[in-house]
């Protein structure tokens, strides 16, 4: 079984990690093996069994290109995506948490423009189904992946980390009753 991960960037899942870059928009060091672009995949027909895209076709400037590589590329896959424009939520919930790799992540990707699209499930499906030869079998859910709020990374790391975790024992039955969960992405498994 060959598997592909397609603009892997940080994530070193699959045999084939393909990256346009060796950093990500936002400076993250990429696990790629190999480097391509995701419109024109330098791979056969059907070659891997499984493949993997996971919040890189709003980054692209031709996502339905993108999305056919996969589909000429792969068996089957997963494509992750936003549920809005990826990044207000994440700078609110990084700066009530005091998580600043989360705020500047989300921070650096609205100021650099890096999102050129909001994908939707129904425009994964209508992108496919101009590829006329391939029956399409779509199936889109919200993932199960969530950032939770207060999101706790922030605030239980560093050298003030113990104050805050004491002040967050205190405020245990409280902080239970406000924590939310921002589930973000879009799950479309094809
Ligand atoms: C937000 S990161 C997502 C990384 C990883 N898939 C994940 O979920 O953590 C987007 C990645 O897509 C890559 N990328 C952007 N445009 C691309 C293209 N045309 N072909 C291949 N990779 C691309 C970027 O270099 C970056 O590593």
């Amino acid at each position: 079984m060959r598997t592909l991960n397609v603009g892997c960037g940080p994530d070193d899942w699959g045999d084939v990690r393909v990256d346009v870059d060796f950093k990500t928009q936002t400076g993250a060091t990429s696990k790629l093996n190999v480097r391509a672009d995701a419109h024109y995949l330098p791979f056969r027909d059907s070659v891997f069994s499984f493949g993997r895209c996971w919040h890189v076709l709003e980054h692209v400037e031709n996502p339905a290109q993108a999305l056919l590589e996969l589909r000429r590329t792969c068996e089957s896959f997963d494509v992750r995506f936003p549920v809005d424009e990826g990044y207000y939520k994440q700078m609110i919930i990084g700066a009530l948490s005091l998580d600043v790799g989360m705020f500047l992540g989300a921070y650096r990707t609205m100021k650099g423009r890096f999102h050129r699209w909001r994908i939707s499930p129904s425009f994964v499906e209508r992108s496919l189904r101009m590829d006329q030869n391939k029956l399409l079998l779509a199936n889109a859910t919200i993932s199960d992946r969530f950032i939770q709020c207060p999101h706790s990374s922030g605030l239980l790391s560093g050298r003030k980390s113990a104050v805050f975790r004491r002040f967050l024992n205190a405020l245990g039955p409280l902080l239970k009753k406000v924590t939310m969960k921002y589930y973000y992405e879009w799950k479309v498994e094809v």
